[in-house]
């Protein structure tokens, strides 16, 4: 393909990918990855907007900044929280059935708001409907070509460091290189790389790794946010999410002597923001004592609209009309990632980025609740209306030097790494736990050369040059 006939190529098909390929029309757009395993289509929580009576985009602004420990970009926060109640009504308009109550929006409460304003979709399956309706438009969008089971696998830099090309791998081994001018990176997060997550394998960090390697630079890499209440279980992989909904609904975190946690501990209680929350249910198990998650007073009806929750609790042996869940913290979000402007450009031309892989400000130093599936629809529609048009003049075509992410980890090394950067960079941190990680990481032979292991450095160097607790980052030692 020719760069002046190329695609835009939109590597994931999570909601910020949908939403990116969707409002590039006329544009072609070459659509790669799946959407059923991304993080998008597993978010249980929905899409908050100041639709209620009373509410307004600045009092959502004031909760999204003081969720975010003040870090955040205040004009980007803005844009955001403005966009909300229209983006709402463009995923209605794309097919996107949210729960509706009477003639209005069915809105919930979750942790940090100040008041109800999430909407969701087929209660906590919010993600799944909302990701399965936009690829059902997309489906019929003739500008769109999907490759659903091909990857992003490397790419092509110009002369003058602009994106040329992009190679793609095929489930079948086999390559294709595609020429392009324009690379949209909507690859997701990077909760895999922790050995407690709530997020699915495929958020493993991949696209901002490959960036990186690219040269383009990364922002806020230490803030990680770790969600309160997924449900502790055993076993490898992501661990099930138990809905901040709940308590916005009603339930209770408890001690193992069924007093409530959050009591005294924050004026919003149950329902303070997530890493408030989630280092007093870690520092109780750290001294050695469960937390649990009271639904029962929510009763049958109210259980209703938590299908997911309640399903993921049955699978695990536990009722939650009459047991308490178990929980822990667990990795959830990356708030930190690749650099954009306010047009989700990077810092190399033809590259953008957007959704969790991308880093605005917006979010600051800890995501405000349902705020990360509206992002991603906001940024994904504005960039992909920039980029139906666009052309980036400083863009070169030829390809002069191809950027691969290099080796990756095997299953065990994996797991080491994994293991590492929970009990390095979890919701408490110290100077001397980061400097051991990055000693291992440095010495031990089946990581050191790996991509992973390159990319958990990154983390560990900036979470360790921030000396002062904020937001999310927080050190016991600072
Ligand atoms: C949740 O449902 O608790 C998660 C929502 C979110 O991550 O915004």
């Amino acid at each position: 393909m020719s760069p002046a006939g190329s695609p835009l190529v939109v590597a994931g098909a999570g909601l910020a990918g949908l939403s990116v390929a969707l409002a590039a029309a006329p544009r072609p757009v070459l659509l790669v990855g799946g959407n059923a395993g991304s993080a998008s289509a597993l978010a249980q929580g929905g899409i908050a907007a100041a639709l209620g009576p009373g509410d307004r985009p600045a009092l959502h602004a004031g909760d999204t900044i003081a969720a975010g420990a003040g870090h955040n970009d205040a004009g980007r926060v803005a844009m955001l929280v403005d966009a909300a109640p229209g983006a709402v009504a463009w995923l209605a308009a794309q097919g996107v059935a949210f729960d509706r109550d009477g003639e209005g929006w069915a809105l919930g409460r979750e942790g940090g708001h100040g008041r109800a304003r999430i909407v969701h979709a087929g209660g906590d399956a919010s993600g799944h409907a909302i990701v399965a309706a936009m690829a059902r438009a997309v489906a019929g969008a003739a500008h769109v070509t999907r490759l659903p089971s091909h990857r992003l696998c490397a790419l092509a830099l110009s002369e003058s460091d602009a994106i040329a090309a992009v190679r793609l791998a095929g489930a079948d081994g086999s390559t294709l290189d595609v020429a392009t001018d324009a690379l949209v990176l909507a690859t997701g997060g990077l909760g895999a790389l922790f050995a407690a997550t709530t997020n699915p394998p495929s958020a493993d960090g991949n696209g901002l790794a490959l960036a990186l390697e690219a040269g383009a630079p990364g922002r806020d890499l230490e803030f990680v946010q770790f969600h309160p209440t997924a449900l502790a279980v055993p076993g490898e992989g992501p661990l099930p999410l138990l809905t901040e909904a709940l308590r916005g609904a009603g339930a209770v975190l408890r001690d193992a002597r069924g007093e409530p946690v959050m009591a005294g501990r924050h004026p919003l209680g149950d329902l303070a923001p997530r890493d408030v929350v989630a280092r007093e249910v870690w520092r109780r198990r750290q001294a050695g004592g469960g937390v649990f998650l009271d639904m029962r007073g929510l009763g049958g009806a109210g259980l209703d609209a938590f299908p997911t929750a309640v399903a993921l609790c049955r699978r695990h042996g536990i009722d939650p009309r009459r047991d308490l869940a178990p929980v822990t913290p667990a990795v959830h979000f990356h708030m930190g990632g690749i650099a954009v402007d306010a047009d989700g450009r990077s810092g190399l031309p033809g590259l953008h980025a957007v959704g969790e892989v991308a880093c605005s400000g917006v979010h600051g130093a800890n995501r405000l609740a349902s705020n990360s599936l509206l992002e991603c629809v906001v940024a994904g529609r504005a960039l992909g209306a920039r980029l139906s048009a666009h052309r980036d003049a400083r863009i070169r075509a030829a390809p002069r030097r191809w950027v691969h992410p290099g080796a990756g980890a095997n299953a065990a090394a994996l797991r080491m790494l994994r293991g590492l950067l929970w009990r390095s960079m979890g919701p408490e941190r110290d100077d001397a736990t980061l400097a051991e990680a990055e000693r291992i990481l440095r010495v031990e032979a089946s990581l050191a050369r790996t991509w992973q292991a390159r990319l958990a450095l990154r983390l560990l160097h900036a979470a360790r040059i921030r000396r002062a607790s904020l937001g999310a980052h927080h050190r016991v030692d600072g």
